[in-house]
């Protein structure tokens, strides 16, 4: 999610900037960037500050340019001693959404209360894993299946919680991973339930939410009555104030502006598909026991998940997408030796380059970034264990060899004579795949797969080296599985 605001809020003159440097060099000085409490974490950096609650790993404020950006009720509790989850910030919810379905896989979900336990256990915040780098302050938190999570739910399940606090932005992702010796599939929903608290003096009646048209939504005031939506802005005024509705396969990035004033917050959320609406108004919100007052007139809930459906992993699967990479390397001098996909540097082993770009580049991973100013959330994959996940790579032999002996872009499968430093070697490496793999591209990219007779004699269409393909092949018996 991303918080923009007005044209008023942002000008600031030299000395203001000024003072800011020296601010943020004090801040940093003077504060750990990320502390712990009994109940919480907190995560400083310069100005910006976030804090989350390890009763459900909830981030409950996250504070940029100085102003909270997130609406947590004053009548809620953070402490892990309350077991109620916290009313407000960016609860958890999994790994059911809403109420639960008690019919649903033979009762699977009979025994969870409405969106799960998620946001009401209490999380292990890792210090081990948790760091500072040059672009974020990074905590870590974790919530593992346990007997007592097996009697409500009975699956593995391992999750981890990345809450990033960026110069300018909040990331949180949600990586889920079902482990490799579960006996069934894991089949969840997922849904970060962001409370975006509203600019002083506007109330949701003014919020406008888009683009939404076209989307089909299911509304639940009205009972899920499944329709499609016609407005592209969407209001936020239901029957007494209330709106409660889930947008399915909505778009990434979605607007919220206010009517009448200046400003906007921009929601943006990867891999999950749906996004829910929701303001209970002021008559069902003051009967929210936990609610504090006219606590309903201060946030909208715009919430990124997976909701519409369920997302069913199998053991040792991911749930997983990838955030967009960049198409080519810019630098000449890192382009001297290149790897299908990549380039690799002029000491690493070709066998090595291309095993770990293969993992970086189609290993899993999965992130919702929320942007500038922003916080949210994600589905995401323990990247920790990516290596581990991503198919074991197994680099034969090299097919062939191309050298590319100047700075024009043809390439030669020998090495022409008259050149003593090509510019540009190309290894094709044969590599088998495993039985069973998934494999993760990113979103600007694509995983062609071709059958040999498309590549045959076609060097017209795809180049001399992937024409090549075939005859090379010709010497190994291919076996079809
Ligand atoms: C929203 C649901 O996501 O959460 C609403 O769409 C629900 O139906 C709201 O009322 C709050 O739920 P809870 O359990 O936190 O009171």
């Amino acid at each position: 999610m991303k918080w923009a605001e007005g044209r008023s809020g942002a000008c600031c003159g030299c000395w203001f900037a000024l003072v800011d440097i020296i601010d943020v060099r004090r801040g940093r000085l003077a504060a750990m960037p990320i502390e712990t409490t009994n109940d919480t974490v907190i995560l400083r950096r310069g100005h910006q500050r976030a804090e989350v609650a390890l009763k459900g790993a909830t981030v409950f404020s996250y504070v940029y340019a100085g102003k909270e950006r997130l609406f947590t009720s004053s009548k809620s509790s953070v402490k892990t001693a309350d077991s109620a989850a916290v009313r407000g910030g960016i609860p958890i919810c999994w790994p059911v959404f809403g109420p639960p379905d008690t019919t649903a896989r033979g009762g699977l979900y009979s025994k969870l209360k409405q969106h799960g336990f998620a946001r009401t256990s209490i999380w292990h915040f890792s210090e081990h894993d948790s760091k500072s780098t040059d672009d974020a302050e990074i905590a870590f938190f974790h919530l593992e299946s346990h007997p007592e999570t097996l009697t409500l739910f009975d699956r593995s399940f391992k999750l981890v919680y990345e809450v990033q606090l960026r110069d300018a932005a909040l990331v949180a992702k949600l990586h889920v991973h079902a482990p490799a010796d579960s006996s069934a599939e894991l089949p969840f929903q997922a849904l970060l339930h962001s409370y975006l608290r509203l600019p002083a003096g506007i109330k949701p009646a003014r919020v406008r939410v888009a683009p939404l048209g076209g989307l089909t939504f299911r509304d639940k005031v009205q009972g899920n009555v499944e329709s499609k939506e016609d407005r592209d802005v969407v209001d936020v005024q239901g029957p007494n104030g209330e709106v409660d509705r889930v947008y399915l396969q909505a778009p990434d990035t979605l607007q919220v502006t206010y009517e009448g004033a200046e400003g906007e917050m921009v929601v943006k959320k990867q891999s999950l598909a749906d996004v829910v609406l929701w303001n209970p108004g002021p008559d069902k919100g003051a009967a929210i026991g936990d609610m504090e007052k006219n606590g309903a007139d201060k946030y909208v809930c715009l919430e990124p998940g997976q909701v519409g459906s369920f997302v069913e992993l199998k053991p040792d699967y991911v749930f997983a997408t990838k955030d967009e990479q960049p198409e080519d390397t810019p630098s000449v001098g890192q382009r001297l030796q290149k790897l299908p996909g990549d380039f690799i540097n002029m000491h690493e082993s070709e066998e090595e380059g291309l095993k770990t770009r293969l993992h970086h580049r189609l290993g899993p991973e999965f992130e919702i970034v929320v942007g500038k100013e922003a916080a949210g959330g994600s589905v995401a994959f323990d990247s920790a264990s990516r290596e581990q996940l991503s198919p074991d790579w197994n680099i034969n032999s090299a097919l062939s060899k191309w050298w590319r002996p100047n700075f024009e872009g043809f390439m030669y499968p020998y090495m022409p004579i008259h050149v003593s430093t090509p510019k540009e070697v190309k290894t094709i490496f044969l590599v088998d795949l495993p039985e069973h793999a998934v494999l993760h591209v990113p979103k600007n990219m694509k995983l062609v797969a071709l059958p040999l007779f498309e590549l045959y004699d076609n060097a017209i269409r795809y180049g001399p080296a992937l024409a090549a393909i075939p005859h090379l092949l010709s010497k190994y018996d291919v076996e079809i599985v």
